[in-house]
């Protein structure tokens, strides 16, 4: 695979069509870790449309790491109200404390890993939005446009991650991340892909194939 080319070709799509998100503010690579983290903490279970009306709502309740720490863990469940999954709250009171009392944000992939509510994907996401670290993000969009671009039809997890490691521009991890977001959640759609919109098609094995929402096959359950 041409990585310079594609990753140019993606990252100038991104440049130009990626999402203006409230959570995307502030420089590359160094964004604010308190509305980062709050952001990927909601849009775990949160569709980003519905998202951005909670997402203010909670900053504005709790504009710090230190206001949620000092806060009541009951009035940062009523903050939370209409999201669901209230273990997220409760991760994200936990953890403002944690923060708190180490007087930092985490520093590293691992460290971000280490706080309560934070997986694999959101370490990823954080430590590449805040810390510029060169972590790929793998989830079902990820899987989608990965098994599409290389043309597999059942991609194991860690295959899906691997190949989200290979092609992460190192030079740009954050921005990297958040356009595959995009490309998942506006062009690589599930159903009807917009492949003549697709900063990818010229390398995309699904495309080539002339069926590409053919892949990731069907999960069998
Ligand atoms: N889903 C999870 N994290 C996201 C982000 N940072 N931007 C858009 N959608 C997301």
């Amino acid at each position: 695979l041409p990585l310079p080319p594609l990753r140019a070709a993606l990252l100038a799509w991104f440049d130009r069509e990626g999402r203006d998100l409230p959570w995307r503010r502030g420089p590359e690579g160094a964004r604010d870790p308190y509305r980062a983290w709050v952001a990927e903490i909601l849009l775990q279970q949160t569709q980003v449309a519905r998202g951005l009306g909670y997402y203010e709502r909670f900053l504005a309740a709790f504009p710090t790491v230190q206001a949620l720490a000092a806060a009541p863990v009951e009035d940062v469940l009523k903050a939370w109200e209409g999201c669901g999954y209230y273990a997220r709250a409760r991760n994200l009171h936990r953890a403002a404390a944690l923060v708190s009392a180490q007087g930092a944000f985490p520093q590293s992939y691992g460290a971000w890993l280490a706080l309560p509510g934070v997986g694999p994907y959101t370490a990823a996401a954080l430590s590449s939005f805040t810390l510029n670290a060169p972590q790929a993000v793998s989830d079902g969009n990820v899987r989608r446009v990965m098994a599409r671009f290389r043309g597999e039809r059942t991609p194991s997890p860690a295959w899906v991650q691997a190949q989200a490691d290979a092609l992460l521009d190192p030079a740009r991890p954050g921005a990297w991340n958040e356009a595959v977001m995009d490309l998942g959640a506006t062009v690589c759609t599930p159903k009807a892909p917009r492949c003549a919109s697709c900063p990818l098609a010229p390398w995309c094995a699904a495309r080539a194939s002339g069926a590409p929402a053919n892949f990731p096959a069907p999960k069998v359950r």
